[in-house]
């Protein structure tokens, strides 16, 4: 198997981080690889805001833990009042991809982008995992003020996050079986 076929089929989602800091240098290669993904109609109407410091982490948390006390749903009230839960794992660096809503595509774009930042970091020995509540809580007008503080355009919606840092040495990798009866091949 090619190197390029290696690296996506061991990537994997990391849920518990190490403190040891993503280097700037490979963060600015993972961005690169973001904004390098197909995009309808190559607008590039996507941004990047990555997110490095750990008090700005940490408000971004409460900012979700605070939509998800108002929700209606018990569950996500459970996590607005935990004092343990945390997005995105307490991983030292996470990078915000958002776009304008305007185009019907624009979830495409950013879920293109969020592979390659996935597949770019592991290439790099950095663990990764998807994270989707502030996406999810994006119009919350708490959570809303917080990104534009932060730099997400104004008229961009939050599409996903990527969890980005160092698994513990310990962390246990499930090995991946894929589900049978996915693919088809017509010849
Ligand atoms: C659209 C999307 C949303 C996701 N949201 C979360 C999330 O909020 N938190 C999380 O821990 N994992 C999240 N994941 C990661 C999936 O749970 C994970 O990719 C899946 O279990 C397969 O495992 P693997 O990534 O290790 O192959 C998300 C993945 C996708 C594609």
């Amino acid at each position: 198997m090619n190197e390029v076929l290696q690296n996506i089929k061991t990537r994997h989602s990391t849920r518990a981080y190490t403190d040891r800091q993503v280097s700037l240098e490979d963060l600015k290669r993972i961005l690169e690889a973001a904004a390098s993904a197909p995009n309808g109609m190559h607008l590039e109407t996507w941004h990047f805001t990555a997110i490095r410091n750990k008090d700005v982490l940490a408000e971004l948390n409460e900012k979700v833990k605070g939509a998800f006390a108002k929700s209606e749903e018990p569950r996500y009230r459970e996590r607005g009042n935990s004092k343990t839960y945390c997005c995105y794992y307490h991983a030292p660096t996470l990078v915000v991809v958002s776009n304008e809503p305007t185009q019907w595509w624009a979830t495409m774009d950013c879920a293109c982008a969020l592979e390659n930042i996935f597949l770019a970091a592991h290439s790099l020995g950095i663990s990764s995992c998807w994270i989707n509540q502030v996406g999810q809580l994006c119009d919350d007008p708490d959570m809303r003020a917080f990104l534009t503080r932060i730099g997400v355009p104004e008229n961009h919606k939050v599409y996903g996050c990527a969890a980005l840092g160092y698994a513990p040495a310990d962390a246990v990798v499930k090995e991946k079986k894929l589900k049978e009866g996915t693919i088809t091949i017509v010849e």
